[in-house]
């Protein structure tokens, strides 16, 4: 049985990711910080399970990696831990330096460390996993063609120079020191245990609670929609068959505006949420002020990892976002345990109304 060490399981693309390593037999060490991302209720399956250890500590804090390292005896590591949402890093970057940038290299130069001393054949199929975002290579104009793994890095706000740095520490560790790095940088995901701050989950819930949907700017912004299952499967994928010192860029295939999504996300609504007093939910649909610097398009060619490891997506935007809605609406405690204090706090802060 294989070890993975998992950090940000606790997250959303994390929890997904723990649930599916275990679906396959993989052994998960989870070490998350809990902020206020974080949530156990996610891996609320396999909270007992003997298979999946979790542990709650911060990426940065070495003597905590090396003991783990040195007790568990990893075969890789996946490192999803990050603070994750643009508009935090606009309000407040700090966090974003200390654990992206910071915390990303306490635990790489860890790690490195337990890698030079594991016997060689150990040594030689270890991957250290970085997984990281399209938003490093900045905005795209309409005619441009999709990110590749070649594409420029050009990160226009405090969250992507952030991930930014945390991936050129990373490809270093490799081209310094061997280290068997790997960089995967996916476009937007969606699905299940997203936290409510974030497009979809939010438009959903407000949506179904006849609360305004706030669209920044004039909605024409295009993000590239994956669902997080199909990601997760490509990072257990690159994990098992990608090269050591390679990018693998992942993407749905499948640009869509802002207003596209909100609208199309109304229309499943109004057959699965037929309240009279909400349909059309469109009518919620509200335009407010643009997020600062507000990357215009985001777009990722996959031909990579598809014809050199095989992978593709499973779901389309319709199947996924059907899956995604249904759970919102199944997963009602969930949804009110997430929405704590600090979730109303956020939503007083930054939209000016009541969360
Ligand atoms: P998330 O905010 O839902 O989860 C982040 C997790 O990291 C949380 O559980 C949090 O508690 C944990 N964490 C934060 N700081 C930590 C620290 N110092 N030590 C340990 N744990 C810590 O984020 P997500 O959307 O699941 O994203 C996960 C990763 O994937 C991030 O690195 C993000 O940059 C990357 N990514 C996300 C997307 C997306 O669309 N969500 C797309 C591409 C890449
Ligand atoms: O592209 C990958 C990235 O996708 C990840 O690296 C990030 O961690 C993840 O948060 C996400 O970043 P975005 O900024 O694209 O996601 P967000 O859900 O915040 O916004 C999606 C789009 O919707 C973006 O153009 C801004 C817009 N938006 C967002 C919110 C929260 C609105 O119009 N209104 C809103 O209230």
């Amino acid at each position: 049985m294989k070890t993975y060490l998992i950090t940000g399981g606790a997250g959303f693309i994390g929890s997904n990711l723990v649930l599916l390593a275990r679906k396959k037999g993989i052994r998960v060490i989870n070490l998350d910080l809990l902020t206020y991302a974080g949530n156990l209720m996610n891996l609320e399956s396999v909270i007992n399970n003997p298979e999946h250890i979790f542990i709650k500590g911060d990426i940065g804090d070495r003597e905590l990696v090396k003991e783990i390292l040195n007790r568990y005896k990893p075969d890789g590591i996946i490192n999803l831990a990050a603070e994750s949402h643009v508009d935090r890093s606009i309000h407040d970057p700090d966090a974003f330096i200390k654990t992206n940038i910071v915390g990303t290299f306490h635990l790489i130069d860890e790690a490195y460390s337990y890698w030079l001393n594991l016997p060689e054949k150990k040594k030689k199929d270890f991957r250290f996993l970085h997984v990281s975002t399209d938003e490093v290579y900045g905005s795209l104009e309409p005619e441009d063609p999709p990110f590749n793994e070649h594409s420029r890095y050009a990160p226009n706000s405090p969250y992507s120079a952030s991930k930014a740095g945390s991936d050129h520490l990373v490809r270093a560790y490799n081209k310094t020191y061997g280290m068997p790095t790997i960089i995967t940088n996916c476009s937007n995901n969606y699905g299940p245990r997203q936290f409510p701050e974030k497009l979809i989950p939010l438009m959903i819930l407000n949506a179904v609670e006849g609360k305004p949907l706030p669209i920044y700017g004039d909605g024409m912004n295009i993000r590239d929609w994956i669902y997080v299952e199909d990601h997760c499967e490509a990072l257990l994928l690159v994990m098992e068959k990608g090269k050591p010192g390679e990018v693998y860029n992942i993407g749905g295939r499948c640009e869509k505006t802002n207003l596209e999504i909100v609208k199309t996300i109304c229309a499943i609504l109004d057959k699965l949420d037929p309240d009279p007093s909400r349909v059309p939910h469109e009518s919620l649909i509200t335009f407010v002020k643009d997020r600062p610097g507000h990357d215009k398009r985001y777009a990722i060619d996959c031909t990579k990892i598809e014809k050199e490891l095989g992978w593709k997506p499973s779901q389309d935007l319709e199947t996924g976002l059907k899956k995604t809605i249904e759970w919102y609406l199944l997963n009602k405690e969930w949804v009110e345990k997430t929405r704590s204090g600090e979730y109303r706090e956020w939503i007083r802060k930054h939209y000016g109304m009541e969360g």
